[in-house]
């Protein structure tokens, strides 16, 4: 607890000290001013879980062997700015689940496969790699896995065997004032297919089966009586180091006004679309329970456009802090951690990207900040 306190007010200290700093943008303004306490305190979520892949692990791939083989996470300078700990986390610190932990004013979460570890305040099934398809469907679609095969039902399984030990009797009661965290998930099964050279127009086509088993697994959650449920879509990653190198020798590439890859980043404007409509059907079966969408895309573009007010380096903005080579400081077999890059930058709270396809802790402080102003309207807290 006084860690998380701890935290919290380093967290606050920093945003007082921008609010001096910042002149200008009158939305900065409004936001920092609204940040001085942690924010989702007031809603009285006693527990949290989180499915999702490695914009949210905190430790499960490093203790499955073959995905723990195949990561540098385990390792510094994964971490650096977590205690000097390399916990699994994709970033150099803290991620979004952490802030909304501390938000919430609970602990950080631990990974469900970390054994005797404390889940009397939820638990994180996310895990590095892990798409929202099985492993199957995506070999039938000829897309292979790289890290993991514990996709999003393998996820809820392990949720399953969870409430089966701790709720078993009234897990509606045990869950009443629980937040649910589904996703991101999913952004994995269409960065493989782009990866191993499928057209867009041939990624495009597993989406709506994507936003299926999204949509499927949310009403596996309510059935266990979940009655708040966040569900993040996709980050604009045609902004990010690993897109970008992957069309950077494209001669028809069109960038938008902020150098992101036009064509990506429209790709996920219509997933995250049907994810919207999808998450608006169901909220309208489920009039009872908050099924609330987290825009990352928004998020995402807000901070592009304020990074400089907010302290983030303008010659960095679409560069990874801990990597080598090209245009974006990313190389797709010489990633961050591996022999050549396990160095990172100066100082990686000037930077956006963390590794190429993951953000600095304080990118994500950021983001999270963002995310809690647009939720908190329809979370139902008592305020
Ligand atoms: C790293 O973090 C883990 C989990 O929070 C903790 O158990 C461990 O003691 C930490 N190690 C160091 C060196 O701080
Ligand atoms: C993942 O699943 C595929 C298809 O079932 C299987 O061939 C592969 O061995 C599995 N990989 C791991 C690491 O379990
Ligand atoms: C792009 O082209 C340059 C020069 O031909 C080459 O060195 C580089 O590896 C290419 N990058 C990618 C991502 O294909
Ligand atoms: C992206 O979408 C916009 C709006 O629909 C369109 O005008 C633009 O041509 C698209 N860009 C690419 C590269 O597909
Ligand atoms: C919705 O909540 C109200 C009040 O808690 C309850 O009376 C009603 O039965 C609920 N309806 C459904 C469909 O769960
Ligand atoms: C690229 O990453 C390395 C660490 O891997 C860092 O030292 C370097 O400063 C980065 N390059 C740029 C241009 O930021």
């Amino acid at each position: 607890m006084a860690f998380v306190m701890r935290v919290v007010v380093i967290h606050l200290l920093i945003s007082l000290l921008l609010l001096q700093l910042i002149k200008g943008d009158d939305d900065t303004q409004k936001l920092l001013i609204k940040l001085e306490k942690p924010k989702l305190q007031k809603c009285g979520i006693d527990r949290i879980y989180q499915f999702g892949d490695s914009l949210s692990d905190t430790g499960n791939c490093l203790r499955e062997s073959y995905c723990e083989a195949q990561t540098k996470t385990g390792k510094l300078p994964y971490g650096m700015n977590f205690y000097q700990n390399a916990t699994g986390r994709c970033s150099d610190g803290f991620i979004i689940l952490d802030y909304i932990a501390m938000e919430c004013g609970l602990p950080l979460l631990n990974p469900s496969l970390e054994e005797n570890a404390d889940f009397s305040h939820g638990a994180n099934f996310a895990v590095s790699g892990a798409t929202a398809l099985s492993a199957e469907y995506l070999i039938s679609r000829n897309i292979a896995m790289s890290f993991t095969n514990s996709s999003l039902s393998v996820q809820l399984q392990w949720m399953s065997s969870h409430f089966k030990s701790v709720c078993s009797n009234d897990c509606a009661k045990y869950l009443e004032n629980s937040l649910f965290l589904v996703g991101e998930i999913g952004g994995d099964d269409v960065t493989y297919g782009f990866k191993q050279g499928r057209p867009i127009e041939e990624v495009r086509r597993i989406v709506p089966d994507i936003v299926k088993i999204i949509i499927q697994s949310v009403r596996t959650i309510i059935g266990f009586g979940a009655t708040r449920i966040l569900v993040p879509g996709n980050f604009p990653s045609g902004c990010f180091p690993i897109i970008l190198t992957l069309y950077m020798n494209k001669s028809s590439t069109v960038y938008d006004e902020y150098h992101c890859a036009e064509e990506w980043n429209n790709f996920t404007i219509y997933y995250n679309n049907l994810l919207q409509q999808a998450i608006h059907e169901l909220n309208r079966e489920y009039p009872n329970i908050s099924i609330i969408y987290g825009d990352y895309y928004n998020a995402y573009y807000w901070l592009l456009r304020n990074a400089v007010a907010l302290g983030f380096d303008k010659k960095t903005l679409q560069i990874a802090c801990c990597g080598v080579g090209g245009e974006y400081n990313y190389t797709e077999d010489k990633r961050c951690g591996k022999p050549g890059a396990e160095k990172a930058c100066a100082d990686p709270s000037t930077y956006l990207s963390w590794d190429g396809s993951h953000l600095t802790q304080n990118a994500y402080g950021w983001i999270t900040k963002w995310l809690i102003d647009d939720i908190l309207p329809q979370l139902n807290c008592h305020v």
